[in-house]
């Protein structure tokens, strides 16, 4: 109790009491309770600071999930790190059970961004500083503060990695002298509508492939330009898989080759893999360039195959870091370092944020970029 108050002893003089009073009570109140949601707690003798992740179903949240608790253990906070396995209500409940045990401050990464008003609120009420974690919380004034990645050039890199592999365009974008004219045949796909990232992935995508749709190098057979069309409720792969389904059987039944497909994360691009290989497509026979994003070892594997050609790296140790380090200058009075105060307006607020760069991985730097930088093994690669 006297470490924690140590945490907190800068945030308003009331926080530290109200928040001693709520652990002693919570702890009363929840003892003989068992645990819900599986909760995972740290041995640190600071504050406890709340962790609210959407699914494990992906692997890039699993890994921010630990990389944040074990981050903020090292900073002797106790960790309430918890999944919702994308069901919106589980969340809602999990942050309402951080802000009963006395959590001193809240990292969200959410699965609707636009459906947390009312639960941070509570936060709010009880003094709890709220950071969104990657994706930004919408609708509400009670998000103190954003980390995440360039978002929009996020996407960018992806339309680039697809132009790449087509042979247009340096993986920056630089247009390559004496490309092919086309033109080619590509499909685009978008992540989840309620997620904040998708607008700025597809934002981001299309800055770059619009201009070469107008002009005719490439070609959207299906006709499905808009987002909403591409969208991807909760990055559904399945979803995915069964939407290029429809497209191929629809528009490429005359044996005419889609070329390239835009994909905003790779648990979509191995729903469209899966689609194209049921379809009789195979790789080295006119197999398309497929983008991604978040190097999950699964497509990391896939782009070594030669199935995906190139994912999107966002380091989650370092996005863990912006996270602790944001949450640690909170309770201690400080202002968290912000680089972006513009761009994520969250239709309540302009939302401080600290944005990351983000890595374009093709088969080439794979090495370079994943196994050097300690984030996959080489074994773990090839396994
Ligand atoms: C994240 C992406 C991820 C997607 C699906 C987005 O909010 O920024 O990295 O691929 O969610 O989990």
């Amino acid at each position: 109790m006297t470490t924690m108050s140590m945490k907190g002893n800068t945030v308003k003089g009331n926080k530290i009491l109200l928040t001693a009073a709520a652990v002693a009570v919570s702890a009363l109140a929840l003892s003989g309770c068992s645990n819900a949601g599986g909760s995972s707690s740290g041995d640190g003798d600071g504050g406890l600071i709340g962790v609210a992740m959407p699914t494990k179903s992906s692997e890039r949240w699993i890994q921010d999930g630990n990389a944040v608790k074990e981050q903020l253990e090292d900073e002797g906070f106790t960790v309430d790190l918890q999944y919702a396995e994308d069901d919106i209500p589980t969340q809602v409940s999990q942050i309402e059970n951080m802000i009963t045990k006395g959590a001193e401050a809240l990292i969200i990464a959410s699965i609707d961004g636009t459906t947390l008003s009312e639960v941070l609120q509570n936060a709010a009420d009880a003094d709890i500083p709220v950071i969104a974690y990657d994706r930004l919380i919408r609708d509400s004034e009670n998000v103190d503060y954003y980390a995440s990645f360039d978002n929009f050039v996020v996407g960018q890199q992806q339309a680039w990695s697809v132009l790449n592999g087509l042979g247009l365009t340096e993986l920056d974008g630089t247009p390559i002298d004496g490309a092919p004219a086309g033109p080619f045949n590509i499909e685009l796909f978008a992540g989840s509508p309620d997620d904040n990232n998708a607008t700025f992935f597809w934002n981001g995508a299309m800055d770059v492939l619009e201009p070469l749709i107008d002009d005719g190098t490439l070609v959207v057979k299906s006709g499905q330009t808009d987002f909403q069309q591409a969208a991807t409720l909760r990055w559904d792969g399945e979803a995915a898989q069964s939407r290029m389904e429809d497209i191929l059987t629809a528009n490429y039944s005359d044996g005419t080759k889609v070329n390239a497909v835009l994909s905003p994360y790779d648990g979509i691009s191995r729903g469209i893999i899966s689609a194209l290989t049921d379809a009789g497509y195979a790789v080295g026979a006119e197999w398309p360039i497929i983008s991604g994003q978040d190097a999950e070892l699964d497509s990391v594997k896939a782009i070594n195959s030669g199935e995906q050609y190139a994912t999107i790296f966002k380091d989650t140790r370092k996005l863990a870091e912006v996270a602790v380090k944001m949450a640690t200058a909170l309770l201690n009075g400080e202002e968290p370092e912000v680089n972006n105060t513009e761009d994520y307006d969250n239709g309540v607020k302009v939302v401080p944020s600290y944005l990351l760069e983000s890595q374009i991985v093709v088969k080439d730097n794979i090495t370079e970029v994943l196994v050097d930088s300690g984030y996959w093994t080489e074994d773990e690669i090839k396994g």
